[in-house]
């Protein structure tokens, strides 16, 4: 199906799977219970967008995490990022893109396992921004990415994650600020589909730490 996400002054246009559950895998799910919900944009990925439509992006890199079909990426390539969509489903990296494609970006997606980031991935850190939406819905998802995100960052990045106010999300969040992290938390009202978190979306903004403060991530 077609869907139109709403980016600021622009829409964009993507195709996805009609249905998320139509792809659930039982063996998949017995494996590692991966489910798939990259399949469906997210309100959180809605924020996202509309935020990054707001950003000057020129000449900057910009890779978004648990980016199903990679809106995030498309939004930030679209502003001038070199922008790079990473999701640990094939299936979300093919249709990244293809849409990225028929969108006419000039943008990557790669398969990344946050808990297995491929050496090319990581070649090419630090990124100038490290984005996410609604990527911090089960406690081991903070764990992952609390390892995972130091390695993406140098002393300029800045992190981005929009979240719709999950209960996981909070010892990603504490874990980030006692290991010095800067941080700061915007509300953000969900214009359109609302999920079962409510009409407000959380976007998280951190900055690395200063350089030689730099301590582990432990939730
Ligand atoms: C709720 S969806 C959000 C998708 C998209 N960011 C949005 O907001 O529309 C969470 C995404 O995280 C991805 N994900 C979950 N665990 C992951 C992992 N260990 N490594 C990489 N991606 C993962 C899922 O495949 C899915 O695309």
């Amino acid at each position: 199906m077609w869907e139109e996400i709403p980016a600021g002054a622009t829409t964009l246009r993507i195709r996805r799977p009609p249905s998320a559950e139509d792809l659930i895998d039982e063996a998949e799910f017995a494996d590692d219970e991966r489910l798939p919900y990259w399949a469906e944009i997210w309100p959180s990925g809605r924020v996202l967008c509309n935020l990054l439509a707001a950003m000057d992006l020129r000449g900057r890199s910009v890779i978004e995490l648990g980016g199903g079909i990679g809106t995030g990426a498309m939004v930030a390539s679209m502003r001038g990022a070199t922008a790079l969509a990473t999701d640990w489903y094939p299936a979300a990296i093919a249709f990244s893109r293809w849409n990225a494609a028929n969108l006419g970006l000039d943008m990557r997606a790669e398969v990344m396992d946050w808990r297995d980031p491929p050496a090319e991935v990581l070649a090419d850190a630090p990124y100038d921004l490290v984005i996410g939406a609604d990527i911090l819905y089960e406690a081991r998802n903070g764990v992952a990415l609390a390892a995972l995100i130091p390695r993406m960052c140098g002393p300029g990045t800045q992190v981005i994650i929009a979240d719709p106010r999950r209960p996981d999300a909070r010892p990603f969040i504490e874990g980030m600020q006692r290991a010095g992290w800067r941080y700061v938390r915007e509300e953000v009202p969900v214009a359109g589909r609302v999920d079962e978190a409510g009409p407000i979306v959380h976007v998280h903004r951190f900055g690395p730490p200063p350089a030689g403060h730099n301590a582990p991530v432990v939730l």
